[in-house]
């Protein structure tokens, strides 16, 4: 599946310091787009007339409001939004799940999600035609894994908030997905291997991810990603949709 020229069209990425959301940048910019971009720490991108790089913590409601002011500010149109920064932590029994470490994680990986969502959705119904919102999620919003209640809980109630903001906001030009992106080779990777098996039992399988290097890279993530916001035989026809392994 083809994409089009995508030169001009604005992407705002969160979580975009290292990983995923620096990866998507770099391949978005590649390709002549122009991206908003937010993490904590300093992003590896220098602002310029296609670069807006902004530290903010997604868990700020009103640091993501500026922050989604200034990309509109800089860009104007945005076209697609991508919730992208979460965190693994904590990663503890639920029987010794701290409900302040629960809430901390839920900050960034639910409410994160929300606030980016929340400017978005105002956005696309401020201009004509469509806007694409990606929010990120995981195979761990299907089913359970030992060590990982936190995450767990935070990407399923992802995939449920983009089904319901689907239904509502459809009217108004908005297209939204819960897109879970595969194993990709990062730091959550490097701290998922490091977790000992008495928390994390499902540890030996990513190992094995490494060694046989199963990784879904970045240009296939990006492709696929691109297709669902920009063609549309590459639409996914649920909220929740998974991106194909490149390997096996
Ligand atoms: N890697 C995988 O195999 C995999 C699999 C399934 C799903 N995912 C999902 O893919 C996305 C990217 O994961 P990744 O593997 O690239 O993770 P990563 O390597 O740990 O990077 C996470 C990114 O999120 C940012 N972030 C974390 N907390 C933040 C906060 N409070 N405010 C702003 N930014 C914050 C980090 O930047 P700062 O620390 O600088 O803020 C960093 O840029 C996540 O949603 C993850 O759940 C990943």
């Amino acid at each position: 599946m083809e994409l089009p020229d995508l030169a001009g069209k604005v992407a705002v990425i969160t979580g975009a310091s290292r990983g995923l959301g620096a990866g998507l940048a770099k391949n978005f910019l590649a390709r002549g787009m122009r991206v908003a971009l937010c993490a904590r720490n300093p992003l590896p991108f220098q602002d310029g007339p296609d670069v807006l790089s902004c530290r903010v913590d997604v868990s700020n409601a009103a640091a993501m409001q500026d922050f989604g002011k200034l990309a509109v500010a800089k860009f104007g149109r945005l076209d697609l939004w991508i919730n992208n920064a979460a965190t693994l932590d904590p990663v503890v029994k639920v029987r010794d799940l701290d409900g302040a470490a629960l809430y901390k994680s839920l900050d960034v990986n639910l409410l994160g999600v929300l606030f980016g969502s929340q400017f978005f959705v105002k956005h696309v119904e401020s201009r004509p035609g469509e806007g694409v919102l990606l929010n990120i999620s995981s195979g761990a919003a299907y089913a359970g894994y030992a060590g990982w209640a936190a995450y767990c809980v935070g990407k399923a109630a992802v995939d449920r908030l983009s089904e319901t903001l689907q239904l509502e906001e459809a009217k108004h030009g908005l297209r939204c997905y819960a897109v879970a992106p595969g194993i990709v080779d990062t730091d959550m990777q490097k701290q998922i291997r490091a977790t000992s098996v008495e928390v994390f039992p499902t540890v030996a399988a990513f190992h094995e991810y490494k060694a046989k290097n199963l990784f879904n890279t970045i240009p296939h993530v990006a492709k696929h990603f691109l297709q669902m916001a920009f063609v549309k035989e590459g639409r996914s026809d649920t909220v929740s949709a998974r991106i194909p392994a490149e390997k096996s």
